[in-house]
């Protein structure tokens, strides 16, 4: 078992295959965009919390996807200096490839180790990418060394309960794990406030998108490369009667807008305090 050595101490058994994690991102970059509704939702909010930056500001989009979202961000700051990272390298060359994003900074790299000298960006942007990492502790962090003093991390993230109604539904299949399981908010609110970064906004709502099948739903999950199930020993299920199994699993939660999935996103306005005290 190996131990990653990380900024906050503590030990943390990696849970994530993060090849894995990539390759599946990467498999899809040319079908994310149409996919991501719920992406786009939830990124419109974190977009609500953006602070006003001077003329050049130094902005980073820590796990960008296809650069949707890094497009957002020159369109709102054109004169700042925007960089975009992402774990995925089929992530990172459909973004690079965007031509009104040519002059952004691409770089490939984990947000558990960020490839950044300290005091470097004005804003830290996030959406829907930090619940793919081991220790949202060490995100923060990597967030606080990397940012500026006075500078902001505006993001997203999934909290527990996320899909519970596709995880209910699996357990008339069998009893392995298909969802992926997030971190109460009560213990990402422990996490932020031993942080030492300061709380403008963290709050938790539920976003529920509805499908006319279960089938939908698994078809977007893959289509957004979102299909990777932390800690499933690679097992996978498929094939008609474990669908049939798992429809009838979900029929309990259908409404006459279709089969929902919701999920249980974090929105966070954190910022790094001018004076950091010796004991942070
Ligand atoms: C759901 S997509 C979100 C993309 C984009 N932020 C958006 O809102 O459309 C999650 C992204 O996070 C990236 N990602 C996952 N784990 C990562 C990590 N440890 N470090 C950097 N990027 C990561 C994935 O490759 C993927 O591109």
């Amino acid at each position: 078992m190996t131990y990653m050595p990380t900024l906050t101490g503590e030990v943390i058994t990696p849970r994530v295959d993060k090849r894995q994690v990539a390759e599946s991102f990467s498999k899809a970059a040319g079908t994310y965009d149409s996919a991501a509704t719920l992406q786009q939702i939830v990124a419109a909010r974190v977009r609500l919390g953006l602070p006003d930056l001077d003329e050049g500001a130094s902005i980073l989009d820590m796990g960008c996807g296809t650069g949707f979202e890094t497009r957002a961000l020159v369109q709102r700051f054109p004169t700042a200096d925007v960089a975009g990272l992402d774990i995925s390298e089929g992530m990172l060359a459909y973004a690079q490839n965007q031509p009104d994003l040519k002059n952004c900074q691409w770089l490939s790299g984990d947000i558990e180790e960020l490839p950044f000298h300290e005091n470097r960006f004005d804003l830290v942007f996030s959406s829907l990418a930090v619940q793919w990492c081991d220790c949202f502790s060490e995100v923060l962090e990597q967030v606080k060394r990397v940012l500026k003093p006075g500078g902001r991390f505006v993001f997203s993230t999934l909290a527990a309960g996320s899909l519970h109604e596709l995880q209910q539904a699996w357990l008339s299949v069998d009893s392995s794990p298909h969802v992926n399981q997030y971190e109460s908010h009560t213990l990402q609110k422990q996490r932020v406030n031993a942080s030492g970064l300061k709380v403008d906004t963290f709050c938790q709502q539920t976003e529920t998108l509805y499908y006319p099948s279960v089938l939908h739903l698994l078809r977007e999950m893959k289509a957004l490369g979102a299909n990777t199930v932390i800690n499933s020993q690679g097992k996978g299920l498929s094939g008609r009667s474990v669908l049939k199994t798992l429809t009838k699993g979900y029929e309990s939660y259908k409404t006459e807008k279709g089969f929902p999935a919701s999920y249980q996103v974090v929105y966070g306005v954190l910022c790094k305090p001018d004076q950091i005290s010796q004991s942070e």
